[in-house]
């Protein structure tokens, strides 16, 4: 379909055909990022406008439809990060509206999604009402009159700005390099320490050309094959490989099979480095301290980038804990998913970053890693909340799990003396580790708050609790709490983490 006469340059604009999810043909809006000439074959880089950038993707010329090509605007320069005028991220394929700011790092959704203004705290302090026909109603008091409601909307984008620590020079290694802990050897020329781009450097605009598109096509983890959806900055020179591969278990990266088998036969490692502080059947929690296993955590960093789109990378992993979730067969303990969480957080955060290993994805991992971030939290004895912004799957993922977590809580609640059953926000929120944010947003997202004679109440209709009882059926794996050895660690009087 593309017309040779024309040049299709970056930042042209036109309908490129792609698959939907029911493998139908579609022609969505797409900018060119990159165009590149393979033996007088054009390849184009597109990005889809209202799609996640995870499927953006090299095409061929027949793909594009050159009759409704659009040229980029001069003035109307196009901002070269995840910032790409109109694109959204998706849930999953296009719809969490954006958030209206040009702010470049913090470009995704943030907790709260629009949501209806809430009751002022005197309102809120009285609240009450009836259920309809077989709906169950709740009131909701206020434990504390001046409870200020209004100001508890979960919108915040702020973001912790991360620094990076210049990476070490690199040791010379004789081959495919060793297995010491403290760095990422090099091999045959392979720079032993990953590339300063990607991250919080100061020349954005290198860092933008560089992060906007997928570096590595393909990375091998012990059985599973890993298509990366985002920039992560593995050295340059691993960037042409067809194949990158990790040692499932230290998550060393190496440039070939020869190179991983080698590694294989000095590398003792079965299972995360740290201390197993859960297990249940085969699952298996492992808390690791960014500051005593830095390779690893550092490669976990690199390994998860590739997932997460909007999150900035550390090299500095001192000031924070992994914890890491595995699976357990002969072979050892597999990493599935992990989430890291700062030893301490100001802002009451209890996950930095959060992934379930995409082979796992969509089978419950998300909200056992979510689930077990507030076991941490209830064992802290704080209540806690992601760090913002969440990106399209977190914020599905979250809710799913905020909103299961707290009708729990309702549907188990016993009227007394024939009277409604009351319970406060901040009761939620203590009996659950949720932040009161999150108890109110999600209370707003499942539309359950009601305004009756003065008092608000909840409501939840049959459809509500069916939806629940169904959801519940399905939701096999569950953290038990009886199983996880964890004291947590005062970091504020450690002088140093
Ligand atoms: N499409 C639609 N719904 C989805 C999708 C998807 N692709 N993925 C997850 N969900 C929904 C599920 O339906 C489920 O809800 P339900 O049970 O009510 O149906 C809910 O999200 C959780 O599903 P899980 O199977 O428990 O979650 P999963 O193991 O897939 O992990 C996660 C979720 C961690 C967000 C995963 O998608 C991921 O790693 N994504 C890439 C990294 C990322 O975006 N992390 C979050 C960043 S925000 C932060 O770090 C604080
Ligand atoms: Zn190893």
């Amino acid at each position: 379909m593309a017309d040779h006469s024309v040049e299709i340059t970056e930042g042209c604009r036109l309908p490129v055909l792609r698959k939907n999810q029911v493998n139908e043909d579609e022609w969505p809006l797409a900018e060119i990022l990159s165009v590149k000439d393979i033996q007088g074959k054009k390849l184009y880089y597109v990005h889809y406008i209202d799609f996640n950038k995870r499927l953006d993707e090299w095409v061929t010329p027949d793909r594009l439809d050159i009759k409704k090509l659009q040229f980029p605007k001069k003035e109307a320069k196009t901002p070269m990060k995840d910032g790409l005028p109109g694109s959204r991220p998706s849930s999953p394929e296009r719809d969490v509206k954006r958030k209206a700011e040009s702010v470049s790092l913090a470009t995704q959704v943030t907790a709260a999604t629009p949501v209806p203004s809430l009751p002022s705290s005197a309102e809120a302090s009285q609240a009450s009402v009836y259920p309809a026909m077989r709906d169950s109603s709740f009131s909701i008091k206020s434990r504390d009159e001046h409870e200020p409601l209004t100001s508890l909307t979960t919108n915040g984008t702020t973001s912790i700005q991360r620094h990076l620590i210049p990476p070490q020079p690199g040791r010379k290694r004789k081959s495919c390099g060793g297995t010491d802990e403290d760095s990422q050897d090099s091999s045959d020329g392979i720079p032993s320490a990953p590339r300063m781009t990607g991250s919080l450097v100061s020349d954005r605009s290198h860092d933008d050309i560089v992060t906007r598109m997928k570096n590595i096509d393909c990375i091998e983890l012990g059985r599973h094959r890993l298509k990366p959806w985002y920039f992560s900055p593995y050295p340059q020179e691993l960037t042409s490989l067809l194949i990158l591969y990790l040692c499932e278990f230290c998550l060393k990266y190496l440039k070939s099979l020869k190179c991983l088998q080698r590694h294989l036969t000095k590398c003792n490692l079965r299972h995360p480095p740290g201390n197993e502080i859960y297990r249940k059947g085969t699952i298996s929690f492992f808390e690791i301290d960014g500051r005593k296993n830095k390779a690893y955590s550092q490669n976990l960093c690199l390994l998860a980038k590739c997932f997460l789109d909007h999150k900035t990378l550390y090299y500095d992993t001192d000031p924070f804990l992994f914890y890491v979730m595995t699976e357990y067969d002969s072979k050892g303990f597999h990493i599935v998913g992990y989430f890291s969480k700062e030893k301490e957080s100001t802002e009451d955060y209890n996950v930095a970053c959060i992934l379930t290993l995409p082979p796992y994805q969509r089978r419950g991992y998300g909200k056992l890693l979510i689930e077990f971030s507030y076991e941490l939290s209830k064992v802290e004895g704080k209540t806690g909340t992601p760090e913002k912004p969440l990106s399209d799957l977190g914020l599905l993922s979250y809710r799913s799990y905020w909103s299961q977590t707290i009708l729990e809580i309702l549907m188990d609640l016993k009227s007394e003396n024939g009277e409604r059953p009351q319970i406060t926000i901040n009761e939620i929120s203590e009996i659950t580790s949720v932040k009161k944010e999150d108890v109110i947003s999600t209370l707003q997202y499942l539309n359950l708050i009601n305004y009756y004679k003065g008092q608000y109440i909840l409501t939840l209709s049959e459809d509500i609790v069916e939806g629940h009882e169904r959801a519940m059926q399905k939701r096999h794996l569950r953290i038990d709490p009886k199983c996880l050895h964890f004291t947590p660690k005062d970091w504020s009087k450690r002088g140093k983490w």
